[in-house]
């Protein structure tokens, strides 16, 4: 069994397609562990993005991410559940994300684009961490 952190982003909670998300992961067969709408502080979406300090889109990033309430999720199913989640949420940019992808079907925007997934069991492992201490 594996386990991976997924996040409905603020726009997702915005435009109303968290239980789009939800209803194609248990379509697929995954399973909800957790899950906790909350809006996401400043200081936890740094820790969460920390890859990504000091890059360009950081800022806009945390902006984006703490705007709104998100749906934080821990996500169950086979050993490479994250990389389930990853090929069902499409490319980073929406631009190039598939047909039938989450981001292809439902995104346009590389700022705006819906969902997140842990990209790694280590990833996954840090960010259940972050976000659920008491799952890890
Ligand atoms: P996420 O972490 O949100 O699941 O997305 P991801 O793995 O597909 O993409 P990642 O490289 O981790 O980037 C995190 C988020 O930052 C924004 N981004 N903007 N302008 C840019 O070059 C750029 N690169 C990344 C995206 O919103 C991406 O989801
Ligand atoms: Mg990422």
């Amino acid at each position: 069994m594996g386990r991976t952190l997924v996040i409905g982003k603020p726009d997702a909670f915005e435009q109303g397609l968290l239980g789009e998300i939800i209803g194609r992961m248990e379509r697929r067969g995954l399973r909800l562990v957790a899950a906790e709408l909350r809006t996401i502080s400043k200081e936890t979406a740094g820790l969460h993005y920390a890859e990504h300090e000091g890059k360009p889109f950081f800022d806009e990033l945390v902006v984006f991410i703490t705007r709104s309430p998100a749906l934080v999720m821990v996500v169950e199913g086979p050993e490479d559940t994250y990389k389930i989640v990853r090929t069902m949420m499409g490319a980073t940019n929406p631009v190039d994300a598939a047909p039938g992808t989450i981001r292809g079907d439902l995104a346009t925007e590389m700022s705006e684009n819906l969902i997140h997934g842990s990209d790694s069991p280590e990833s996954a492992a840090r960010e259940i961490g972050i976000f659920f201490p008491g799952l890890s």
